[in-house]
């Protein structure tokens, strides 16, 4: 672990963990074209010296780069780095909170897996983590991510009468619950935020609050972290005009334990499909439903009843239902070899319900 100069990890501190994204990202021509850059080029040290004399006094920082990719290479081994290392920092007396600085690209990924293996026990300790990220490279005139960076600093150090311990996210003066991410947007700076119930990170307000009091008494239990290399395999299918039943049975004869069905409106999909998700569910697949219109909830039985053993994805977009299917998956492994007949559908489902914040 290195330290911002004239600061100490042997005090209580925040400790800044960069994955890399964008607001590590370097631009070759950055007044002629920003958006033409490579990302994850700069260590978080240097984003931190950059930002130093706006640090308020009183905040101790410490750093770590667990990696310096584009967030769209982010691979499952990578995700279980990064919940144990946070596990363990969190365990740290001296932690009062972690930041992260991530691509924007796949946050909402991270985000869910945050939430899902070590939301309860951020809560339970009473700290936060800030996911943080940026729509504009490092050397961009109007770069974003320092004042992104400062705002998640600022956020992740102050008391937790303000705001519970748990999993958040700052982009563009708002914050919103790292689980609530969603980026629908190419490039306007509040991409992964805009579509998420949020509120102001300089004055919260007391509707979102209340909101993430509903969310954190619903998240009981955290659920366990695969080993990286016994991450489930889940694919995501769209659903479309002209469907066909290949896109379904191809997978019947692979390793394929899961499949997530984004289907258009409220989640329905392609008469074409019906008959080999049948196929799928009697092999043992696990199939969840939801939507491809980026806004919204999947609810059960609804528009028709549900295929037996296929699961809705309540407030869940795609990305985000394949990952909590594979940890619930994962989960339903775990509790088996503990000697308990839970299954995926009993995970899913307390994930599934979770209430919208906000
Ligand atoms: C990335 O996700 O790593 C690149 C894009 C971004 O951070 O906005």
């Amino acid at each position: 672990m290195s330290t911002i100069p004239s600061l100490s990890e042997n005090s209580p501190h925040i400790l800044v963990l960069g994955m890399g994204g964008t607001i590590a990202g370097l631009a070759a021509s950055p007044n002629e074209n920003p958006l033409q850059y490579e990302a994850g080029q700069v260590e978080v040290d240097a984003l931190l010296a950059h930002v130093r004399s706006a640090i308020p006094t009183g905040i101790a920082l410490a750093t770590r780069q667990l990696a310096n990719i584009n967030s769209r290479n982010l691979s499952e081994s990578l995700l279980t780095r990064l919940g144990e290392e946070i596990r363990k920092e969190l365990a740290n007396p001296l932690v009062r909170g972690v930041v992260v600085t991530h691509g924007t690209d796949a946050i909402e990924e991270t985000g869910i897996f945050l939430q899902l293996v070590c939301g309860r026990y951020a809560q339970d300790l009473g700290k936060r983590v800030i996911l943080t990220g940026a729509m504009l490279p490092a050397n961009a005139p109007q770069a974003d991510g320092p004042s992104n960076l400062l705002d998640a600093i600022r956020w992740a150090s102050t008391p937790v009468d303000n705001c519970p311990g748990g999993i958040y996210a700052v982009m563009d003066g708002r914050g919103c619950m790292a689980m609530d991410l969603s980026k629908r947007h190419t490039t306007a700076l509040n991409a992964p935020i805009a579509a998420s119930p949020s509120s102001s990170v300089g004055l919260i307000n007391p509707s979102w609050l209340s909101g993430v009091k509903a969310l954190e008494a619903a998240w009981q239990e955290d659920l366990p972290i695969p080993k990286g290399d016994e991450w489930p395999w889940v694919e995501i299918l769209t659903s479309h005009s002209g469907a066909r039943s290949e896109t379904i049975s191809h997978w019947l004869d692979t390793r394929v334990q899961g499949l997530v069905l984004a289907g258009s409106g409220m989640g329905g999909f392609h008469d074409e499909w019906l008959k080999p998700l049948a196929g799928a569910a009697k092999r043992g697949i696990a199939l969840v439903r939801t939507s491809r219109t980026g806004a919204g909830l999947t609810l059960p039985n609804i528009p028709e009843k549900d295929l037996d053993g296929c699961l809705a994805s309540g407030k869940l977009s795609a990305p985000r239902a394949r990952i909590a299917l594979q940890l619930a998956l994962n989960a339903e492994k775990q509790a088996k070899l503990a000697g308990k007949s839970l299954t995926w559908q009993d995970f899913f489902a307390r994930i599934a319900v979770l209430p919208e914040v906000g």
